[in-house]
């Protein structure tokens, strides 16, 4: 059936000019996916407008500090006749010596050094419910003033950058600082967000490339696949369920991957990965931030997995909210009730993928996390494997929830990042784990 939109990466890409070949890297399924989870930030922001043009080019410097840097060139519309403009949605660097789960010192992008990484904790100057508080070492979300050329009519600025994924929109007159939500938030037309269903992703994606003779972290393995006729296909779709309000009532909207053999090979069935966002976040974040395509083309190609159909819903708007529940878990076992209800008959019949427990597998967020652990306990039979990632609290250790048999039967990975402020969660739930003898997990946490 034709998808609703389909984006040709390529296309998309193209518009952000990469000057250099991507190394292909070889990981595990697994170390990917954390990889993702440490890096992919949720950033409550408004609804982004239109604007005129801009472009951003990936430039190859072959200097320090990173051997890379990226050129801003936004182009405000004619009605819009901002002061002054803020390139922001990214955070900045620290490094293993100055930064914990709760603390950072950071690091502008032109003072970076190897081993630095872009890094967003719970600094001291948020308290532990996000709450901005007056601090000593600056304020990361102030962003960066853009310089404006008369000539061409462009804001610009050019910053050094490191391998990575990195996100960033235009915030004119922002003078609260991008992190502020009275801020007007533009995304980059020249390199959109990957899902034009509205709203829903608010910043644009850089994907920078490794440079060996300056940097040490390499994340190429984000990067599109070569040649792009190895690489599958990502599309979103609106699909029947009753009470979700958005995109339309009665319609919810999902992200589909296909790996590139899926259709070639007469009545082949596929295995199949449902990966879910986080908290304020939406069925593309694992596109847009999480480049889960690129790294599924790339682990498929190099033989690490079968070709895989992975499925990214989305949580919100299903006609209940977490404001409705008393819990976080009562809001997540909703979900899981609507998602077997309506999401996953329709996956089932739309797509030629295998519907017995050995081959579907569930992987969360977050609070997405926090769903992968409502599938992985209420719904054990479902999932062959679950991968649970940067979770909110598990079921305590002890908690009968973990006398389950077949949780012993199920492939479960669960991790964080090592500067996640989520990381004694998985801790926690890693500990509860081993307390009752379940034997079959692997937990792994990362940089
Ligand atoms: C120009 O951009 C502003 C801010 O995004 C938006 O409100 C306005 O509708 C745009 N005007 C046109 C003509 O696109
Ligand atoms: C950008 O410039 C405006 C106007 O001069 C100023 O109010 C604001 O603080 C500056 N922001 C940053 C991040 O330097
Ligand atoms: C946004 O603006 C409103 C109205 O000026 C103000 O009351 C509110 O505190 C602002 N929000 C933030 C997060 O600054
Ligand atoms: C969806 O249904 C609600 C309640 O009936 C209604 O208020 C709303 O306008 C509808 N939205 C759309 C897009 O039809
Ligand atoms: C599983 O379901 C029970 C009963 O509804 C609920 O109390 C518990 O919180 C659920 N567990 C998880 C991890 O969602
Ligand atoms: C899982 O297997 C281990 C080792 O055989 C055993 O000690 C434990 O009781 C099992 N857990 C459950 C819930 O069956």
């Amino acid at each position: 059936m034709p998808p609703d939109e389909v984006y040709d990466q390529l296309a998309q890409l193209s518009k952000v000019k990469i000057i250099f070949k991507a190394n292909s890297c070889i990981m595990l399924l697994f170390s990917y996916l954390a990889l993702c989870a440490a890096t992919a930030q949720a950033v409550v922001v408004p609804r982004a407008a239109s604007y005129h043009g801009g472009t951003t080019k990936v430039v190859k410097t072959g200097k320090k500090p990173t051997g890379y840097e990226v050129e801003f060139h936004f182009q405000p519309n004619s009605t819009l006749h901002p002061q002054f403009v803020v390139l922001g949605g990214f955070f900045l660097y620290t490094n293993s010596r100055e930064a914990s789960n709760t603390k950072m010192k950071e690091i502008l992008p032109w003072d970076w050094q190897p081993e630095d990484f872009s890094l967003r904790t719970v600094p001291d100057y948020f308290d532990t419910y996000g709450v901005q508080i007056p601090s000593k070492h600056g304020d990361y979300s102030k962003g960066f003033n853009m310089t404006y050329d008369s000539k061409s009519g462009d804001w610009v600025i050019t910053l050094p950058f490191p391998s990575g994924t990195f996100n960033y929109a235009y915030y004119p007159d922002c003078w609260q600082g991008w992190g502020n939500s009275n801020c007007t938030v533009l995304t980059d037309p020249s390199n959109p967000p990957i899902e034009r269903l509205k709203g829903d992703q608010k910043l644009s994606t850089i994907q920078v490339p490794f440079d060996g003779k300056f940097q040490v972290q390499n994340y190429d393995k984000y990067l599109p696949l070569e040649p792009a006729s190895h690489r599958g296909t990502i599309s979103f779709h609106t699909y029947p369920s009753p009470g979700s309000t958005y995109p339309s009532n009665g319609t919810h909207q999902v992200g589909v991957y296909l790996p590139r053999e899926y259709g070639t090979v007469k009545n082949k069935e596929y295995p199949v990965l449902y990966l879910s966002h986080g908290g304020g976040g939406a069925d593309s974040d694992w596109f847009s931030q999480g480049r889960a395509h690129n790294i599924l083309d790339r682990l498929i190609d190099e033989g690490y997995l079968e070709p895989t159909v992975a499925i990214t819903p989305n949580f919100y708007n299903l006609g209940f909210d977490t404001t409705d529940f008393p819990d976080q878990y009562s809001f997540l076992n909703a979900v899981r009730e609507n998602f077997f209800e309506y999401l996953v008959p329709w996956v089932d019949e739309h797509y030629s993928v295998y519907t017995d427990r050995s081959h579907q597998a569930f992987g969360g967020l977050s609070l997405g996390g926090g769903l992968a652990l409502t599938m992985l306990f209420n719904a054990t039979d479902r999932w062959g494997e679950v991968y649970v990632m940067s979770n909110i609290a598990a079921p305590a250790l002890g908690d009968p929830q973990y006398d389950n048999p077949l949780l012993n039967e199920t492939k479960i990975w669960t991790g964080a990042g090592f500067y996640d402020k989520t990381l004694p969660f998985a801790k926690d739930f890693q500990d509860a784990m081993t307390y009752a003898g379940i034997t079959g997990y692997k937990s792994e946490f990362y940089m």
